[in-house]
């Protein structure tokens, strides 16, 4: 039997996990089960790089993260989700990756450019921050990942973790595999106020929401606004309820623009459509979350079994590394 191709990702404890988010990736990664053997990764060293000084969250996002993943459908069954502070080689590789990377690479990267310049209220021009990608690159290789599903925001780390498995390969012959990068190809989905989907604006549907929060919070989401009283006609092209459809009820979109444009569909029916919707969406997470709130042990059953996986996984890769560049045993 050839071996299943590995997968490895990784997303930040900042929080409950939205809609976006679900689209933007976790959908993807429970697809990418069936196919490949998958390490899920709670980044909670990188989410230190930027909120270093407030740690007081991080217990509780790092559990309801996880909780999100397994409701979302992550089977432990069949991928290791773990912690990344759990697995200390993680830290030694990329220290010893550190060494081979030119500051350069680090300071040209455009996603520590962008943050640097529109983050303003956090203190970005540290050690930590720089080196970000370098810690990425470590996460990527210690599992010797096939294949890294990611967002495009992440492409610059891909190359980068490229770019040092090839030179360490290259000085100390093959010990890397050098990642591909899988994209997810899903419509942004915008906030319910039509801006970008953030917990900052406060315009978020998230995975946890009950049934009824998410019929409010359709309820409130923002309209045609030239569309007054339900005689009027509608431009669905401006309205982000109809934004939502296209993802979410793709085969109905025709006949809700036509329903919209000549005013035989109201507002307030449009969205009744919408929340039932995005509620058949939830209620499966809905029904796995509520058993696993009944088993609370089986959340630190599932992450600690994770954690041993991983660091077994990255003993046997560090067992290689370190012998190579004569790190006696
Ligand atoms: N930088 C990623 C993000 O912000 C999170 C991450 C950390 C990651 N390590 C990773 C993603 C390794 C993929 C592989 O989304
Ligand atoms: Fe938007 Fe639907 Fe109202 Fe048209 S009918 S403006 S698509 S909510």
């Amino acid at each position: 039997m050839t071996r299943r191709k590995r997968i490895l990702s990784g997303n930040r404890p900042t929080g409950r996990l939205h809609l976006g988010n679900y689209l933007g990736a976790l959908q993807n990664w429970v697809k990418l089960q069936e196919e490949y053997d998958c390490f899920y990764m709670v980044a909670d060293w990188h989410a230190l790089t930027s909120d270093y000084a407030d740690t007081r969250d991080m217990p509780g996002n790092i559990e309801s993260m996880v909780l999100d993943w397994l409701s979302a459908g992550l089977d432990p069954e069949r991928s290791v989700l773990f912690i990344q502070s759990k697995v200390k080689q993680h830290a030694e590789l990329a220290l010893i990756l550190g060494m081979f990377v030119p500051l350069p690479w680090l300071e040209r990267c455009p996603t520590y450019k962008e943050a640097l310049a529109q983050i303003q209220e956090k203190d970005l021009r540290t050690y930590g921050f720089l080196g970000y990608p370098v810690l990425q690159a470590a996460d990527i290789l210690i599992y010797k990942a096939d294949t890294v599903p990611v967002g495009e925001d992440q492409l610059p780390h891909l190359e980068l973790t490229r770019e040092i498995a090839r030179r360490v390969n290259f000085i100390y012959g093959e010990i890397f595999v050098e990642p591909q990068h899988i994209l997810s190809r899903v419509p942004k989905l915008l906030g319910t106020d039509g801006r970008k989907m953030s917990k900052s604006y406060g315009n978020c549907i998230y995975l946890s929401d009950s049934e009824k929060t998410v019929n409010e919070k359709v309820s409130q989401m923002v309209t045609d606004p030239a569309r007054v009283r339900k005689t009027d006609a509608g431009h669905p092209e401006v309205c982000s309820v109809f934004d939502y459809h296209k993802v979410f009820n793709p085969d109905r979109t025709d006949e809700i623009a036509d329903g919209c444009r000549n005013a035989t569909i109201g507002c307030v029916a449009c969205k009744k459509i919408l929340a039932a919707s995005l509620n058949t969406v939830l209620e499966p997470m809905r029904a796995r979350r509520a058993d696993l709130m009944n088993r609370p042990d089986y959340l630190k059953q599932v992450i600690e079994d994770g954690n041993r996986r991983a660091f077994e996984e990255a003993e046997r890769t560090m067992a290689v590394v370190r012998p190579a560049l004569n790190l006696t045993p």
